[in-house]
């Protein structure tokens, strides 16, 4: 396990999002914060207890059909409890990959009538991307390494660590998952 970004690294960074996205929604009333659950949770929390500007939360939860051979095809498991009907929404999370999650996510927060729909993403796998997303708002961009911590997890284990690794599976150390 060898450490990417390390905690001080995300809360300077964190603070640094927080404030444009304080700036740029200061005049909206109806900003309403979607966590896709659950890799995007500790960033969330962090971030937002950054934010001035009143807000709501709530969360989705989805996971991909099958193989990752098809990963076109994305099940939501936790819908949204608000409408989010003529709100700003921003959707926070973790990690854009292939971006076939967040594409489907966006079309669906679109369709279902937001004012205005923007993406937080606290990591950006850029060369791993087979949909085009755009991210509003980057934490970092990163390498094609599968990496852990922070929220993001290997098989439910790491999502604890205050920083983000690297999981290296050869390494003899790494705890056996499960
Ligand atoms: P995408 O649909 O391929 O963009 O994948 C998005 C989801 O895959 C993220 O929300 C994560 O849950 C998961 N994921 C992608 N890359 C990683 C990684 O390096 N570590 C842990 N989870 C990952
Ligand atoms: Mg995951």
């Amino acid at each position: 396990m060898r450490i990417l970004i390390p905690q001080e690294d995300l809360e300077r960074r964190i603070a640094e999002l927080a404030a444009e996205i304080d700036r740029d929604y200061a005049a909206s009333d109806r900003l309403v914060c979607i966590g896709v659950l659950k890799g995007s949770v500790f960033f969330m929390v962090d971030l937002l207890k950054r934010l001035k500007v009143p807000l709501a939360i709530d969360f989705f939860q989805t996971s991909s059909y099958g193989s990752s051979t098809s990963p076109g095809e994305v099940r939501i498991r936790k819908d949204l409890d608000l409408s989010i009907r003529g709100k700003d929404v921003l959707l926070i999370e973790d990690i854009v990959d292939t971006g076939y999650t967040l594409r489907t996510i966006l079309d669906l927060l679109r369709f279902r009538g937001a004012r205005s729909v923007r993406l937080c993403a606290l990591l950006d796998k850029a060369a791993a991307r087979e949909v085009e997303v755009k991210i509003d708002y980057r934490g970092f961009e990163i390498e094609k390494l599968f990496v852990v911590g922070y929220g993001l997890d290997f098989d439910e284990h790491y999502r604890n660590l205050p920083y983000i690794a690297v999981l290296d599976e050869d390494a003899p150390d790494v705890p056996s998952p499960s």
